[in-house]
């Protein structure tokens, strides 16, 4: 369907370019085709493989076949708080544009670097290292890029960086009581209503139900969602006294919580645009 509309489609895989050049035999190209490579500097089973020679051979079957390569994708996978794994990828991508440059006459129209930053979230629970800015990536991909033999227009893809900041989930206090000096709360909602809880800890702040942040008596604690799990549990830590009826605001939740939702006890948590 897509080949037969003007839009730009990387191809992931020989079974993709096999299925592009079957619909060729029957209709005219209208898409702009390019080809997404896998890159050794990051373990990832998309795209065709710079290093073994797959990505090279992907590009002569296609202009052998008369069908022009426009674009080069790179995706590297999500969350990626090692911004020098850009730097090693595009290095090694600006090389291989350099060789399909001087091997076959390639300028291409695009370089679609993809997506993966991390969002502003606290670190995922694996993880002991520090984030860095934004600005720290693009300082390492811009100085890579220089070295390209001409300027394509570049597209980024970033989706978690966008939009996690975006979103907050908004919760109500339904008991709360202290055991062994913490405070055990329950929420009427459930970590599957916010399943990067799983992944990473969320940032959590109680308010009064006219919205006034409640500061006062921290104490050590835990959030537990209202289903039947045990290990429903949203957040441990310190944190103020809080009553039912009080609200419990989780930050940061735009991206990839509310679309893995399970319908499981609870629907997925109604959204509000503001
Ligand atoms: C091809 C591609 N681009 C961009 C993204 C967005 O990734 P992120 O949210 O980590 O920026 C994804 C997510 O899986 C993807 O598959």
């Amino acid at each position: 369907f897509l080949l037969s509309r003007p839009t730009l489609i990387h191809l992931d895989n020989q079974t993709e370019i096999n299925q592009t050049l079957t619909y060729l035999s029957k209709q005219p190209l209208k898409a702009t085709l390019g080809i997404r490579l896998n890159v050794p500097a990051y373990h990832s089973h998309f795209g065709f493989n710079l290093e073994n020679g797959q990505a090279k051979s992907a590009i002569a079957l296609l202009l052998d076949k008369n069908i022009p390569v426009s674009s080069i994708h790179l995706h590297l996978g999500t969350n990626l708080y090692d911004p020098t794994l850009y730097a090693k990828s595009i290095s090694l991508t600006v090389n291989f544009i350099k060789e399909i440059y001087t091997d076959y006459g390639i300028i291409l129209k695009y370089l679609d670097l993809g997506g993966g930053f991390p969002s502003h979230g606290l670190l995922p629970h694996h993880l002991h290292t520090q984030s860095h800015p934004i600005e720290s990536y693009l300082k390492l991909i811009f100085s890579e890029l220089q070295k390209l033999p001409y300027t394509p227009t570049l597209t980024l893809e970033p989706g978690r960086y966008l939009v996690d900041d975006a979103a907050i989930f908004v919760s109500k206090v339904i008991h709360s009581n202290i055991k062994d000096h913490r405070q055990q709360i329950i929420i009427d909602s459930t970590i599957n209503q916010l399943p990067l809880t799983w992944t990473r800890p969320n940032i959590v702040a109680a308010f009064s139900p006219n919205l006034i942040q409640l500061k006062q008596t921290i104490t050590p604690t835990t959030i537990y969602g209202a289903s039947c799990q045990e290990i429903d549990i949203l957040y441990q830590g310190n944190f103020p006294k809080v009553s039912p009826n009080d609200l419990i605001i989780f930050y940061c939740c735009g991206a990839y919580n509310q679309n893995m939702t399970p319908d499981f006890i609870f629907k997925r948590p109604k959204t509000y645009f503001l």
